[in-house]
């Protein structure tokens, strides 16, 4: 992409991590950006105050993009936080809380853009999962099916709004080195569990620290948006996370979980 092809490109999430740098790379490039997140950012981009939990903000906030720009061309499904503890002790409102940010409002932010997407008869939406959603991770299974979730909406929507040229993808992010350790929920861990998930905790939290730049991340999508036709799935993170995804499928199952609890620091 370059200025020759400015393209109108909307990024929720965009006040950190992920998010930021990809409206900050995209916006240098010459193209206009709009960050849509809770808390608002000086930066070389326009930043919107906006929940994504909040549909009639989200749909307020699409159409004044329009409005100015007179289309929209890519959205960004990036908003997403992240949850940690074991399954028997995460309570429901936890889990509601959770989804309601990974899928319910990602939905909303993709159906405030693809109204306007079809009248133009073209779109790009990239909504951002994780290499986790394909597989139920130890002390994150609930983000696992958060991010699984929208995965699977993804695909359907794919087929739906394939008569108007707009292009959906998922992409399964690895471990990238942002603030989402400290950003998510993580529930009370009771007695039984406890000493297992401090490990499997400290470990994740290891990963994160030593994970891909938000920056190579926004200069994977800025390649990704340059392709002309794109697959349901793609992958970026470190090989030793890509490569759990073919693994599962590939190996018999007892030698596939015993490596997973390897990974994981469980046995
Ligand atoms: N970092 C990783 O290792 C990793 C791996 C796989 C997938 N991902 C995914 O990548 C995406 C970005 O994560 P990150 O690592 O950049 O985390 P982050 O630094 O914690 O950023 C999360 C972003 O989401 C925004 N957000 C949270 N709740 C929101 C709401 N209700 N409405 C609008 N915006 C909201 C936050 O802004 P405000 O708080 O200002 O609203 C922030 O800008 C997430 O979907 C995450 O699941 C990350």
């Amino acid at each position: 992409m370059n200025i020759t092809n400015q393209k109108i490109i909307a990024i929720t999430g965009a006040s950190s991590g992920i998010g930021k740098a990809m409206a900050v790379c995209f916006s240098r490039q010459g193209h206009r950006v709009y960050g849509l997140s809770r808390s608002s950012v000086e930066s070389d981009f326009t930043s919107m105050s906006v929940d994504i939990t909040n549909a009639e903000a989200v749909k307020n906030a699409i159409a004044s993009i329009v409005e100015k720009e007179s289309k929209i061309d890519v959205l960004i499904n990036n908003a997403g936080m992240g949850m940690v503890g074991a399954v028997e002790d995460t309570k429901a409102e936890e889990i509601q809380k959770l989804f309601n940010l990974n899928l319910v409002g990602a939905v909303q932010v993709m159906s405030a853009v693809l109204p306007f997407m079809r009248e133009q008869r073209s779109g790009k939406i990239i909504n951002i999962s994780s290499i986790g959603s394909e597989m139920g991770l130890p002390f994150r299974g609930f983000y696992s099916a958060s991010k699984a979730a929208l995965d699977k909406v993804t695909e359907a929507v794919r087929y739906e709004v394939r008569p108007w040229n707009v292009q959906i993808c998922a992409l399964h992010l690895g471990d990238v080195k942002t603030d989402i350790a400290q950003n998510r929920v993580r529930s009370e861990v009771s007695a039984p569990y406890r000493e297992v998930f401090n490990k499997v905790y400290a470990l994740m939290n290891s990963h994160v620290d030593s994970g891909d730049s938000p920056e190579a991340v926004a200069r994977y999508v800025e390649r990704l948006l340059s392709k002309p036709e794109w697959r349901s799935h793609y992958y970026f993170g470190k090989f030793g996370q890509k490569i759990g995804v073919p693994l599962k499928w590939l190996l018999p199952q007892k030698i596939y979980e015993k490596l997973m609890r390897k990974y994981n620091h469980i046995d």
